[in-house]
């Protein structure tokens, strides 16, 4: 039987995950299909109707349904419930299962990094989607201080709820952080910047931004030009999509060279 993943999004075209999977799936030798599909939200009741009539056998979710696939979901994994984000769902013994693999991928992404994190100062831009689980992964690596600033201050105090011991920074405001993380969408533009003050940043600042297409924003440029260490969000992704590679098909699929080359743009 020919299995189908789906990953759904709004918007979805720029999505490489089916590249990536299809690559997997070759390589394995598995009997499978991974396609995207642009979708709204009242089509998701639908969706994970059709996970349960197993004529779709997996999905990818990204934004903006990370958090409001949730309600159509029989079960959350302990990481899927602490961050309210959901990017891999499957059907287990007639359970719909919601899981999340964001937040292992930003981990291992970093720590292939020669970064330290532990009892490091971090700044976080934007309080999106993706933020809970870049806050619980930091966690996890033993962060000393988590920072956070979003243009609208609703939101970062809304994360703030779940996470009290973080501290909300007035956007446009930096503070002394050792790594700086850009959590928001700007950057995808050529043109995007982000008015942050550069003039202190030197070679043990830490630049990470989630976006990986453009390969370097206009953040991780000037960082780099001041001297400061850099990184984007290629290896989080590519481990988020090998952590749901091994939910689906209890199979780790192998990242070498040539599954990077994939991704280059
Ligand atoms: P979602 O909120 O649906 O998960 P996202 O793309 O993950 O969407 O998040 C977008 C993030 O980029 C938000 O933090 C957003 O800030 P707001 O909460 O104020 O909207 C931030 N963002 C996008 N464009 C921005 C801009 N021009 N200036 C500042 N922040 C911006």
């Amino acid at each position: 039987m020919n299995k189908k993943f789906l990953v759904i999004g709004n918007p979805i075209e720029h999505s490489l995950s089916p590249k990536l999977h299809n690559y997997w799936i070759k390589k394995n030798n598995l009997n499978a299909s991974y396609d995207k599909k642009l979708l709204e939200q009242n089509e998701i009741r639908q969706l994970i109707l059709d996970l349960r009539e197993e004529k779709i056998h997996g999905l990818n979710v990204t934004v903006p349904f990370k958090k409001t696939v949730i309600p159509f979901l029989d079960i959350l994994s302990d990481e899927a419930k602490n961050s309210q984000s959901v990017n891999t769902i499957y059907k287990n013994k007639d359970k719909i299962i919601g899981d999340n693999t964001d937040i292992e991928g930003f981990k291992t992404g970093l720590e292939t990094t020669s970064q330290v994190i532990k009892n490091k100062k971090v700044l976080i831009l934007g309080a999106g989607g993706v933020v809970p689980s870049i806050i619980i992964a930091l966690k996890k690596m033993q962060i000393a201080k988590i920072y956070l600033s979003n243009r609208t201050k609703e939101k970062a105090l809304e994360i703030k709820k779940n996470f009290p011991e973080i501290e909300i920074i007035e956007w446009g405001k930096t503070i002394n952080f050792d790594i700086i993380i850009n959590a928001t969408s700007i950057g995808l533009g050529e043109k995007d910047e982000i008015n942050i003050d550069y003039k202190n940043i030197s070679q043990n600042k830490f630049f990470y931004d989630v976006i990986y297409n453009p390969n370097e924003t206009n953040f991780l440029k000037k960082a780099k030009n001041f001297g400061a260490q850099i990184e984007n969000g290629k290896m989080m992704f590519v481990y988020q999509a090998q952590k749901a590679f091994f939910i689906w098909h209890n199979i780790l699929p192998v990242i070498d060279k040539e599954t990077l080359n994939l991704l280059d743009l």
